[in-house]
């Protein structure tokens, strides 16, 4: 096991990136598309860490419930550093605003991540049509746990800026966070990722484009293990 992890893992350090520096894109606007468990986590973490968020979801009634949701935790860490800054709470709220299309939304965005349902046929919809609106420099994600990212970047025009910041559940508490590079990801949408997954206090570590990743492909096979020494 420790072998194939040093094979695939790439911890991100301050240092290589800056070595390799390329004019990143500070993300400061996000548009997280997808209300539920995963897109609603993202939208937390970016909303709480100063990041203006506009989340978006099919259903209006999944969207109400998630932003209201958002909006409570918000408010306890603004309750929190309100010793600090006693608007810090109405900031947050004012940021988190949200939208059942997403074409109307992207035109002004630096970062789509994309938490739709698992499904490679509506991801690819989706960033096709995204792919018209969104403005040039955006950089389009998606948090998929299994799909080949290679096969959703290859429906739009943006190869170049597409790329899998992968978040574990529940985003909030989980530090890790796989930035999965294809073969077609610039090194300066790989670095603002990075840099983007670093704003939000968490650990980035680079990844291929490989079937479930890092954390899926060694864990998948150790849950398969542990059914056949029960059986
Ligand atoms: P979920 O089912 O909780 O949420 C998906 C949301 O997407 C729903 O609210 C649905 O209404 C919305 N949606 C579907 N199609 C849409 C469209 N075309 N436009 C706008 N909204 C749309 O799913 P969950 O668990 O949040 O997973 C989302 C993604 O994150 C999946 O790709 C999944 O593989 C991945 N993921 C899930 C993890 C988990 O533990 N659940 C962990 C890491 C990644």
């Amino acid at each position: 096991m420790a072998f194939v992890t040093r094979q695939f893992v790439h911890p991100v350090s301050s240092s290589s990136t800056t070595l390799a520096s390329v004019k990143k894109i500070i993300v400061k606007h996000v548009t997280g598309i997808g209300g539920g468990l995963m897109g609603s986590g993202i939208a937390q973490v970016a909303a709480a860490t100063g990041h203006t968020v506009v989340l978006v979801d099919q259903r209006a009634d999944i969207l109400a419930k998630s932003k209201k949701g958002i909006e409570e935790s918000l408010r306890k860490v603004a309750k929190k550093k309100s010793a600090e800054d006693p608007k810090a709470g109405d900031e947050f709220v004012v940021k988190t605003l949200s939208s059942t299309d997403a074409a109307s939304v992207v035109h002004s965005t630096d970062l789509v991540v994309e938490a739709i349902v698992e499904n490679l046929q509506l991801k690819n919809e989706l960033f096709k049509r995204l792919d018209k609106f969104a403005a040039e420099h955006t950089i389009s994600a998606s948090n998929t746990s299994s799909l080949q990212i290679t096969s959703i970047a290859n429906v739009t025009t943006r190869q170049d800026r597409f790329a899998g910041p992968h978040f574990f559940n529940p985003v909030p508490m989980m530090k890790l966070v796989e930035v999965i590079k294809t073969p077609m990801t610039s090194q300066k949408t790989f670095e603002s990722l990075v840099d983007f997954t670093k704003t939000l206090g968490k650990h980035p570590v680079s990844c291929k484009d490989t079937p479930g990743f890092v954390v899926n492909r060694l864990l998948v096979p150790y849950l398969m293990e542990a059914i056949r020494l029960y059986e």
